[in-house]
């Protein structure tokens, strides 16, 4: 898996300490209250189980399964919400996680969903964010780091379902794609 990679973007221990960061401005953004976090699946699983490990407070975890992708390289441009039934987010303050701002659509999807069903706020956090024009209208309030337009997989990031467990991020090999 690691011969894939054709370089190494952010490493492990850079994302180590930057959840630190993240974790305590978002400690100092939420003071006390009942935060309620919605970790978009399957990308943000990796970042969200580090991020959120590190807010010794009281919230709440609900998980959301949204397509966008489709485990290639290109996004279709339509976000579909598989789940049955959306968690209950009505007169709630709501942190979303994602793994990747890219076009936006999906944040934009989702905070538009949340809001449109009762969410008192919605802020949205993700471990990357791609330097480039988005489709949709939307920035996120807490960003891990910004890096350049350019596929990348590893810490969450897939390539058809693979290279999520990578403990880094990486730019795949054109070989492996
Ligand atoms: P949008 O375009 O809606 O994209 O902001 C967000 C979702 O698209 C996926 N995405 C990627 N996945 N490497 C990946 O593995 C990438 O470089 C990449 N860019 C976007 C991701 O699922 C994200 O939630």
């Amino acid at each position: 898996m690691e011969n894939d990679i054709e370089k190494v973007l952010v490493d492990e221990q850079e994302i180590q300490r930057r959840l630190d960061g993240m974790a305590l401005e978002l400690e100092g953004d939420f003071p006390g209250e009942p935060l309620l976090v919605v970790v978009l699946l399957k990308g943000a699983l990796v970042f969200a189980a580090d991020l959120l490990r590190r807010m010794p407070r009281m919230l709440e975890i609900e998980c959301l399964s949204v397509a966008s992708y489709h485990g290639g390289l290109d996004s279709c441009g339509v976000v579909s919400f598989l789940d049955r039934e959306l968690p209950d987010v009505r007169g709630r303050r709501v942190l979303v996680l994602d793994d990747i701002l890219d076009t936006g659509r999906t944040l934009r999807a989702v905070v538009d969903r949340l809001l449109g069903d009762g969410a008192l706020e919605v802020r949205t956090g993700v471990l990357l964010a791609k330097a480039k024009r988005r489709a949709a209208d939307v920035e996120a309030n807490y960003v891990g780091f910004h890096i350049a337009d350019e596929f990348v997989v590893g810490y969450g990031l897939d390539y058809r379902g693979r290279y999520r467990n990578l403990p880094y991020v990486g730019v795949l090999g054109r070989a492996a794609r």
